[in-house]
């Protein structure tokens, strides 16, 4: 069976958000509906009909990303879901060549998602591009090691998270190309953040902030929410939820952490999502004590490998044939000579005995810098014909810091 599909217009808007409503088992608050219509391109939007009615969804967000040594248009694959009356007779994968094909049509040559479960788009050419930590920190295990940086001349501000509203922004774009993985954000991305309504709050109470700053401006702000509690015992333990740390400088960074770590009538400290090489790692003397959680979090897909591959930085020099496979987008499925060094990278089709049949999926994954290729090697997941081929490549595509998007889209 068949299911056409197009785009939705406005009008059609509700049937879509019931298909995500229903896939999902979610009720969002009218408040996030309305946050979450304001966020899509109606002409990037993808549904797959039944009749009159919609059984499949999905759309796109144009998103400037950034990737190692730079920023990137990437299409930010979002809203996928298929009804459970209809999962399972092909939906999404109709839906997924559809818009791999559109997203290769409009020009952008990488796509990323966040999946709901690490093991739908592997099938689609989307590899796992980078991982998150989570953290919950013992306060009283909580000292830095010596030597953690300081700086005299800054100061905490305590403030409402809505008035510093343009602050907030500011320093972020500030530092949004400091990692591969972040993303521009775009004012509905902010109102998200800071909408604290009682079903984000979870128990935890307002959004809080405090700031870094100088006498130059703002250096780093922390979001977050305080569970309050008094044990049996009338001992406070209180804990601290962080939702967002930046910072433009360690010092700063430092500041921001330690007042949170060490804030009066709280025991513990959680953090849901924090970078695979968060600096707190090096600044604790007890890193054992963050009792880390690993999660993947960013997948990525090279619509387009040769464009894909000259887009962004190198760390090493290298010069290669990859055979890349991949049956999704079968312009991809050739040899390519990727030959880079610090100063860019060209990729051109080629006839030659390659060193290395690599899945598209894999590329994605390397993409954003993880380092995996050598784990997929280790694996078996990737054949070498040329000794030492894929360390080379490897070396070349890991980058530092490593990526991170933050912020699910
Ligand atoms: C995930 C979802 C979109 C899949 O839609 P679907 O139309 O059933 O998928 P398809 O029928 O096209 O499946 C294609 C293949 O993927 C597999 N697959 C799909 N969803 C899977 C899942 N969640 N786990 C494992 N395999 C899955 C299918 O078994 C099928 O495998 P095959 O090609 O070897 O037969 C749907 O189950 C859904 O809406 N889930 C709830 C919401 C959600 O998690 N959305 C994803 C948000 S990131």
């Amino acid at each position: 069976m068949t299911y056409p599909i197009r785009p939705i217009d406005e009008s059609e808007w509700p049937a879509f958000g019931r298909v995500l409503e229903e896939a999902f088992g979610w009720t969002p608050h009218p408040q996030q509906s309305e946050r979450w219509k304001t966020e899509t391109e109606f002409d990037r939007t993808l549904a797959a009909f039944d009749g009159d009615d919609i059984a499949g969804v999905t759309s796109v967000l144009s998103l400037t990303m950034t990737v190692p040594g730079g920023q990137l248009p990437v299409a930010g694959v979002t809203s996928v879901s298929v009804l459970p009356s209809h999962r399972r007779r092909g939906v999404l994968s109709a839906l997924m060549r559809r818009q791999l094909n559109d997203v290769h049509e409009r020009g952008e040559c990488v796509a990323a998602l966040y999946a709901s479960e690490s093991l739908i788009y592997g099938r689609y050419g989307y590899g796992r591009a980078a991982g998150e930590l989570s953290f919950k920190i013992d306060k009283h295990a909580s000292a830095f090691v010596p030597g953690a940086p300081a700086d005299p001349a800054l100061r905490l501000k305590v403030v409402k998270p809505a008035d510093v509203r343009a602050e907030l922004e500011k320093l972020f774009a500030s530092i949004v190309t400091h990692r591969p993985g972040r993303y521009e954000r775009k004012p509905h991305n902010w109102t998200g953040i800071l909408a604290d309504e009682e079903y984000d709050q979870h128990g935890a109470g307002p959004l809080r902030a405090i700031l870094a700053e100088d006498d130059g401006g703002v250096r780093g702000y922390a979001l977050f929410r305080i569970k309050s509690n008094w044990d049996a015992h009338g001992l406070a333990d209180n804990q601290v939820r962080l939702n967002e740390l930046e910072a433009t400088d360690p010092a700063a960074y430092a500041l921001l952490w330690r007042s949170l770590l060490d804030r009066d009538l709280a025991t513990t400290v959680t953090a849901g999502s924090r970078p695979v090489d968060d600096p707190l790692i090096a600044l604790l003397a007890d890193p054992r004590r963050l009792r880390a959680g690993w999660q993947d979090e960013l997948y990525v897909r090279l619509v387009e490998v040769d464009r894909a591959l000259t887009s962004r930085a190198y760390s090493a020099p290298v010069d290669v044939v990859i055979e890349v496979e991949d049956d999704v987008c079968p312009w991809n499925a050739r040899r390519w000579r990727l030959t880079a060094d610090l100063s860019g990278a060209e990729c051109k089709p080629v006839e030659e005995e390659p060193d290395m049949t690599v899945p598209v999926s894999a590329l994605g994954s390397a993409y954003m810098g993880d380092g995996t290729l050598m784990e997929r090697l280790q694996a078996g997941l990737i054949g070498e014909h040329t000794a030492g081929a894929v360390r080379a490549l490897a070396t070349a595509m890991s980058w530092s810091p490593k990526p991170w998007g933050g912020l699910v889209f």
